[in-house]
């Protein structure tokens, strides 16, 4: 049975910021994403995560890009893509794709983080191409990762299906099968752990533009990292970024809406 996902299951998940918190309590994200010509996967990923109550933030990015992000996102901390030194298990969360591009060095840094981070990731875009064209990786996910595919990368990943109710059935078991989340995005985003599925009942057709799916992982990242459980994350990050959007249709249309506008108004999803 697919359930809502409606606001008052939302509200119950949704943890009180207590005042004695500091940013520790919220955990240290970090956020692998961008290339040369789509550093703007970074930066939308990156402000969106930072919208969504991180502690701390640290983006990997091309070190020829990385005063992009400087500049545009100075909250962020920044290491450079090629340094094979980074210790991943330092970070309360990872996540990986938005605009990466499929190289020799983003794969290898996917099959690195795949073999030295035995926590959940949230694994986006690219990344999930490049385990569609190397599906051994699959069995290497950590338990409890969230895979948020749009309908092409799901059939890349697991098969064609023609119709929807076909493609949800299978997200289902994969779910179950590689104990993961899947967040099946499109219109009435689905989020499975192969146990129970929601749909989503926010957004709207302004989000069916590049940039989107960027702020969604930017957004899961931020509660992963935040201790929220991976389930709970998907179900807020995918909730309140379809909420935001719906928000900025007060002084938008489906049409001008831009990303960065629907992260702006993050803070109201949270209200
Ligand atoms: N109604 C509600 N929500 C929608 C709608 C709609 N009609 N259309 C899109 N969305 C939401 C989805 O649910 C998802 O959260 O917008 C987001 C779109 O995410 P993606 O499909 O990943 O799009 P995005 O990443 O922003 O842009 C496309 O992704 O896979 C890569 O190579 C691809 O670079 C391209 C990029
Ligand atoms: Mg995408």
């Amino acid at each position: 049975m697919i359930q809502k996902l409606v606001q008052s299951k939302i509200k119950s998940i949704l943890k009180i910021r207590n005042s004695d918190s500091n940013k520790g309590t919220f955990g240290h994200a970090l956020l692998i994403v961008g290339s040369k010509g789509k550093m703007g996967a970074a930066v939308i990923s990156a402000k969106a995560c930072l919208r969504s109550g991180v502690g701390l933030l640290t983006l990997d990015v091309p070190s020829k890009e990385r005063a992009i992000v400087q500049i545009s996102i100075p909250e962020a901390m920044v290491i450079d893509r090629k340094n094979k030194e980074i210790d991943f298990t330092f970070f309360s969360a990872i996540g990986i794709g938005s605009g990466i591009g499929i190289t020799k060095n983003t794969q290898d840094i996917l099959i690195q983080l795949l073999e030295e981070y035995k926590q959940p990731l949230v694994i986006d875009a690219d990344a999930l191409n490049i385990i569609s064209s190397n599906k051994k990786l699959l069995k290497k996910i950590p338990k409890g990762t969230i895979l948020t595919p749009h309908t092409k990368e799901f059939d890349r990943l697991f098969g064609d299906h023609i119709a929807t109710e076909e493609r949800i059935k299978s997200a289902v078991k994969k779910a179950k099968e590689l104990n993961c989340i899947i967040v099946l995005k499109g219109h009435k985003t689905v989020i499975t752990n192969g146990t129970e599925t929601f749909q989503n009942t926010t957004g709207n057709a302004g989000l069916a533009k590049g940039g989107s799916g960027d702020a969604l992982t930017g957004m899961i990242t931020a509660f992963l990292a935040s201790n929220y459980t991976p389930f709970e994350s998907a179900k807020l990050g995918v909730y309140l970024h379809g909420f935001a959007a719906d928000y900025t249709l007060k002084k938008q249309s489906m049409e001008s809406m831009l990303i960065t506008d629907v992260i702006e108004n993050i803070g109201y999803s949270f209200k």
